[in-house]
């Protein structure tokens, strides 16, 4: 029996680099993105178009794009919060825009300066311009079950938002735990009533492991039929506005608990260790892979 596929979108060149203080040179984060290329991966969020006043880290979107090497077999994606991101996504040939909104009001708020309701009108635009344009729409809810501000968020809000976020014509819906403090029952309970408004195989899992969890959410949205999940090499990142939440899940543990359950997935793991390996050392932070840091030991005796 052929084994099942498992698409794995590597986030950590956005959201791992993004919360850096210091600035992670242009060169290096192309540099990520080509090891990343090299292992295997065909869907890497390379960078965001958001305001550099309010992440600095990413005010060289234009210029990481500029000197990705492009393959038709790699999709790279990009953050886009408005039209301007949008239009400077498209002048950069990025392959697929991600408008991001949340499921709490207050964490809406506090990343981009508006209301739930304003963030579908101010995405309004930017979904008809990349159907005009022929561009993937993806979105991502944050605070999917938590919000750093606002505390445990409904599922009724989850549901509206995600749905709102189909109704612009997204390809797919990521559900974010951001603060990575949801455990596995809140993510059984928010995909069922999920896969009522929207196909499953249009969902995926975008896990912080701020609290140890990351894995066993994967594992119980596995059990609800989700195929597609966010992961950063060496479990690097955090979001600018959600203080204290840690980086997303090592995408490396994702790949050693993908393989054990027979999943296939088109990436090297010894290389994504490697790529991982490499950007910890470069910004001078801890490798927080389990897997790696295991396999790199292993490797190294
Ligand atoms: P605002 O200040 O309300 O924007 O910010 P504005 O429309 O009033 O414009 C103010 C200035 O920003 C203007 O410049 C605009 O041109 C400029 P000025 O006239 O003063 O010189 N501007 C831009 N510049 C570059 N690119 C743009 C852009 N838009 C406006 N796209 C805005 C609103 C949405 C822009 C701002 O709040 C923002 O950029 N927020 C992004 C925050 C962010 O990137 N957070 C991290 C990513 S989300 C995340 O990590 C969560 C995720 O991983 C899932 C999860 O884990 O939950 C995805
Ligand atoms: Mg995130």
């Amino acid at each position: 029996m052929p084994q099942e596929f498992i698409k794995i979108v590597e986030v950590g060149p956005r959201d791992g680099l993004q919360n850096e203080a210091v600035p992670v040179t242009t060169d290096t984060k192309v540099e990520l993105i080509r090891r990343l290329a090299a292992a295997g991966f065909q869907h890497i969020e390379a960078t965001a178009f958001v305001s550099p006043q309010w992440v600095p880290q990413m005010a060289d979107a234009s210029a990481v794009m500029a000197q990705l090497e492009r393959k038709n077999t790699i999709q790279y994606s990009a953050l886009v919060p408005n039209l301007k991101g949008y239009e400077a996504a498209l002048a950069a040939k990025v392959d697929e825009v991600v408008i991001f909104g949340a499921a709490s009001e207050a964490f809406s708020q506090k990343n981009i300066n508006c209301s739930i309701a304003e963030s579908l009108e101010r995405f309004r635009p930017v979904a008809q311009a990349a159907q005009r344009d022929g561009l993937r729409l993806r979105g991502s809810v944050s605070c999917a079950f938590v919000c750093p501000y606002s505390g445990e968020v409904s599922t009724s809000a989850l549901v509206q938002i995600a749905q709102g976020l189909q109704d612009l014509g997204c390809a797919e819906i990521d559900i974010c735990d951001t603060i990575g403090a949801a455990t596995a029952k809140q993510v059984r309970v928010a995909y069922e009533a999920l896969a009522k408004v929207i196909p499953v195989e249009k969902m995926s899992g975008h896990f912080h492991d701020t609290y140890g969890q990351a894995l066993a959410n994967i594992l119980a949205a596995l059990d609800s039929g989700i195929r597609i999940f966010h992961a950063s090499v060496a479990g690097l990142g955090g979001c600018p506005y959600a203080k204290g939440a840690t980086g997303n899940v090592a995408t490396e543990d994702v790949l050693y608990l993908l393989q054990g359950l027979g999943y296939e997935t088109g990436i090297d793991f010894a290389k994504a260790c490697e790529a991982g390996h490499f950007i910890a050392q470069s910004i001078g932070r801890p490798n927080h892979s389990r897997a790696a840091n295991a396999w790199l030991a292993k490797c190294a005796a």
